[in-house]
């Protein structure tokens, strides 16, 4: 059993840092956009074999320390009524949105039935992988699902802030909605095998700190106080808030890259952190990604970090150097 993931999460030395990819199993790998070709994103990731087939293609080009289910965030619309597709080059469309108080859902179908599909995979990816790297399961953090719910300018953040300002009452009770079902996901995967899980609230990071702390800190730690395993709290531009993410509860808090790594660990004390390369340093050559990935390794420092990019791979990404970032993560020795 490869647990170096697992133990790094807990905060432990590890002999060097653990190292996987956000978006690791997506549209910059060949062998994805040939599945893509056959299969729409939702029957894509409701298929179990076929996702787990996507799952695998980073294991079969890299071997990373952690194997991120092939899904989605939005897979919890679904059980509350959301009716959604990923439209190309625009992101996802949700053709029921909320535009008015009364849109907000005050009833969700039961998760583990609606979604039983996750469950699958996860259990598949244990049996043929899961002694010899983890598996991470992952789910959307209130915020940035309900951003993607209201209004209808699918590509724009604001309708929800929009939202927030005229009807905060059903702007909690949208958060809280996202929040029931989010919790009963990710006690699904821990059952179903998720060896250690993240929450994507990537769009709460541009909260203000007090809206943060009223709206969705509360959130977070039922959240995090669900889940069993390991778990790890993600959110662009934490640098306002490290101490609030730092309260959610969860026990790694996730960086970007707009924030220096060793000036955030030295806020957050002994928690573990995630991150934190630029994902554009992936489009020079070989040479220079190994270059900035020995820099965060080496600013990181030796205990509690998980080597990861600060936000997802670019799509244009040459494979070789997301290959060459984990090799830089593996040739480390202490
Ligand atoms: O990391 C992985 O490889 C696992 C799979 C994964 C996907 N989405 C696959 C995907 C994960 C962890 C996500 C999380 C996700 N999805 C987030 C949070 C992370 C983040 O990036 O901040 C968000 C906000 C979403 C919502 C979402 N899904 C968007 C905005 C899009 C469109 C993105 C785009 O670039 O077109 C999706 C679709 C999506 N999810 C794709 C993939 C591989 C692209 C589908 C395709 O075109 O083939």
């Amino acid at each position: 059993m490869s647990d170096l993931l697992v133990r790094a999460a807990r905060g432990e030395r590890t002999e060097r840092p653990p190292v996987w990819l956000m978006r690791q199993a997506g549209r910059y790998i060949p062998e994805y956009r040939d599945i893509r070709e056959q299969y729409s994103f939702k029957e894509a990731i409701k298929n179990p074999e076929v996702a787990e087939r996507i799952t695998l293609l980073p294991w079969e080009l890299f071997e990373p320390d952690g194997l991120v289910m092939f899904s989605d965030i939005l897979t919890v619309l679904e059980p509350l009524g959301f009716d959604y597709h990923i439209e190309s080059g625009v992101g996802p469309v949700v053709s029921n949105p909320v535009t008015s108080p009364d849109d907000v859902p005050t009833e969700s179908a039961d998760v583990a039935t609606e979604i039983d599909y996750v469950g699958k995979l996860l259990t598949r990816l244990q049996d043929s992988v899961g002694d010899q790297t983890s598996i991470i399961g992952f789910a959307g953090g209130p915020y940035t699902l309900a951003s993607y719910v209201v209004g209808d300018e699918p590509t724009s953040r604001k309708p929800i802030r929009r939202f927030r300002a005229n009807h905060p009452d059903a702007f909690r009770d949208l958060l809280e909605a996202f929040t029931d079902v989010v919790c009963e996901y990710v006690e699904y995967q821990v059952e179903h095998g998720a060896d250690v899980v993240q929450v994507f609230d990537t769009w709460a990071g541009v909260l203000t700190p007090d809206d943060y702390r009223e709206f969705v800190l509360p959130l977070h730690q039922r959240i995090f106080d669900s889940i069993d395993v390991p778990s790890i709290v993600f959110a662009r531009h934490p640098g306002g808030k490290l101490d609030l993410l730092q309260e959610s509860g969860a026990d790694v808090v996730g960086l970007d890259w707009t924030i220096d790594i060793t000036e955030a660990r030295e806020e957050l004390g002994d928690t573990p952190v995630q991150g934190n390369l630029d994902p554009s340093y992936l489009l020079g050559d070989p040479e220079f990604v190994r270059e900035k990935t020995h820099e965060v390794i080496d600013k990181a420092g030796d205990s509690g970090h998980i080597l990861n990019l600060g936000h997802g791979i670019d799509r244009t990404t040459p494979v070789e150097n997301a290959k060459a970032f984990v090799e830089a993560a593996k040739e480390v020795e202490r």
